[in-house]
């Protein structure tokens, strides 16, 4: 297939726009154009002041910079992008399918099919296609059947190289990447395609770091991956419950542990639980595919990791309105935070909209603040979930830009996300113009306990 000089990547998200604007920047000599069916979405990539582009990640207004406009294109022209490609990316949404076999567990492939079925009716040319986006084992397979038998003769390779960038950090983990993990076929073809997709990472990255595999092996990595690092944050959310009974400290336990070097210290922050767009649907994937084959014991294994989530957000919010003297109906509760984790805009599966949802239930009044998220995505993350009408969550909740604002008269203030920001805030303040008394339910455990507690406040963290 010889040296890759054109690229296309079909979904201008949270995955394809970091990642390709980082190729580009990488490698001058390719020419990268990322296409995507949302036309205010490239519309806002191709914003003249790169501050305004859609997904917020520290670093990646710099990198689109350096390369749009020179080698790296924003467009809602999928077809030409994919006629002029040697190399296809699919970085689609795969969210777990909300109907039909498999409801609530399987990925839903349809905007893969499509892609592939788009894919099949341009291209003139042999390509090789780049699955991106997470995809339950074996679904190259399917890729391939659809380019193999809608296309017009001409050959597809399908590559599996999973993403393992993390939100909030994605330009770092694109520039100095762990590992990349290539998955292809083992003949010759295969290998060969496996080669163009080596080549244009190593501008950057060093040989040993990338690592070739068979496809169903890199497909499956992506799922283990994400559900090994959910796990550990599921089992020492488990003994932050255990913790907080017996007078342990969960930050002192993980501590002792993750010195441990057969443990390691990262991934083992007691939070009010997991979010984002990709542990919840990996795992709940990974116990559809294990008890499609019959393996019962190993999607329980798993399934209890995302049960566990489940109840550390339930009991959170349960301790808020124990502790408030068990009601909080009409009562000002204030959110700081609304992300999934700092330093995105990305609130998908955030634990902040678990538990206002509770909240909510319980009749209470919620202010939201948080630094990157607008507020119609706060509204659109309650709607739908379905609990209430959209015209209750707008009488339930309320937004503001201000953090002073959203806690003035609050009887209450939960910290959902690890925003740095709120450790610098004057809390002197916000207690002084708080409702007494004044609680403080740190469900990151980012405050200092000691000078809260000196302040006035009743103050909660996890596992303590
Ligand atoms: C998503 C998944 O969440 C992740 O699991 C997977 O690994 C990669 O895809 P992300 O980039 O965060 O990651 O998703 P999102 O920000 O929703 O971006 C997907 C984009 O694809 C959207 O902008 C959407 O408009 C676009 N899209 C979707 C298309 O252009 N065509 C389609 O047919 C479907
Ligand atoms: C994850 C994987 O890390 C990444 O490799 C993969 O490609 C996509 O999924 P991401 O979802 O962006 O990335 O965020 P991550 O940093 O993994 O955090 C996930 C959630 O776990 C967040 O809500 C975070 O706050 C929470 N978390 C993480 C904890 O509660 N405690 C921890 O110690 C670590």
């Amino acid at each position: 297939m010889g040296i890759v000089k054109n690229i296309c990547c079909i979904g201008a998200g949270y995955v394809g726009g970091p990642t390709m604007a980082v190729i580009a920047h990488k490698c001058p000599h390719i020419k990268v154009t990322i296409v995507d069916l949302n036309a205010e979405r490239i519309a806002a990539w191709n914003d003249e002041d790169v501050n305004n582009i859609p997904i917020y990640e520290p670093g990646l207004s710099e990198v689109v910079q350096s390369a749009r406009g020179k080698n790296l294109f924003f467009s809602t022209d999928v077809e030409k992008a994919i006629d002029e490609a040697d190399m296809i990316f699919i970085s689609v949404n795969t969210p777990t399918k909300t109907y039909g076999l498999g409801k609530g567990m399987a990925a839903d492939l349809k905007y893969i099919e499509l892609c592939a079925r788009q894919i099949a009716a341009v291209a003139k040319t042999g390509k090789i296609v780049v699955e991106k986006s997470t995809l339950p084992v074996r679904t190259a397979e399917a890729i391939k059947n659809i380019l193999d038998n809608t296309g017009n003769g001409a050959k597809f390779q399908i590559l599996s190289n999973p993403e393992f960038l993390a939100e909030g950090t994605a330009v770092e983990d694109l520039l100095h990447p762990d590992r990349v993990l290539i998955g292809g076929d083992t003949d010759a073809e295969g290998k060969k395609a496996i080669d163009a997709l080596v080549e244009v990472y190593s501008n950057w990255v060093p040989e040993e770091k990338i690592l070739t595999t068979n496809v169903w092996s890199s497909e499956l990595s992506k799922l283990t991956a994400n559900a090994f690092l959910a796990q550990r944050v599921s089992s020492i959310n488990a003994m932050s419950e255990l913790c907080e009974r017996t007078g342990a400290d969960v930050n002192e336990v993980a501590r002792a542990i993750g010195m441990d070097s057969r443990i390691g210290s990262k991934f083992l922050k007691a939070s009010v639980g997991f979010g984002g767009s990709c542990f919840q649907k990996d795992i709940l994937n990974l116990v559809y595919i294990a008890k499609s084959y019959g393996l019962n014991q190993v999607a329980d294994y798993w399934e209890q990791v995302v049960i566990m989530n489940d109840h550390q957000k339930q009991r959170f919010a349960a301790n808020i309105v124990k502790t408030l003297y068990n009601t909080v109906s009409d009562k000002k509760i204030a959110f700081l935070g609304w992300a999934f984790k700092k330093d995105t805009n990305d609130t998908r599966e955030s634990a902040a909209i678990y538990v206002a949802d509770e909240l909510l239930n319980e009749q209470a009044n919620i202010a939201v603040y948080d630094p990157k998220v607008e507020s119609d995505v706060v509204y659109r993350d309650l709607n739908y979930l379905d609990t209430r009408s959209a015209e209750q969550n707008k009488l339930g909740v309320s937004i503001s830009d201000d953090p002073y604002t959203v806690c003035k008269d609050a009887h209450a203030i939960a910290v959902l996300t690890e925003w740095d920001e709120f450790k610098a805030y004057d809390w002197q303040k916000i207690y002084d113009n708080m409702k007494k008394p004044a609680f403080v339910f740190d469900g990151r455990n980012i405050l200092d306990g000691d000078k809260m507690k000196d302040i006035g406040f009743i103050f909660q963290q996890i596992g303590k």
